[in-house]
């Protein structure tokens, strides 16, 4: 598990084991528009702000990846205890 915080949003977010991002931030009324669910399409693009994310996605190249400052939120998880998201 890890915590997300939506910073836009202002709120804070437990992600538990097999659960989506999406998933938990839908539990605090955030809604995430999302398409195919699987790391394809890039519809639940998101603006990483602090933390690292652990890319599950095949949509960012390696280089986009590396950078570690965007995430696909449908699929992707966290390797830092918090990710700080710009939603
Ligand atoms: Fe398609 Fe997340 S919904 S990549």
């Amino acid at each position: 598990a890890f915590e997300v915080v939506a910073k836009k949003s202002g709120k804070t977010v437990q992600v538990a084991d097999g659960q989506s991002i999406v998933d938990a931030l839908a539990t605090v009324g955030i809604k995430v528009t999302v398409s195919c669910e699987q790391g394809v399409c890039g519809t639940c693009l998101c603006t990483v702000l602090e933390g690292e994310p652990d890319h599950r996605d095949v949509f960012l190249t390696d280089d986009e990846k590396a950078d570690n400052d965007q995430i696909l939120l449908c699929c992707s998880r966290a390797r830092s205890p918090k990710l700080v998201l710009d939603i």
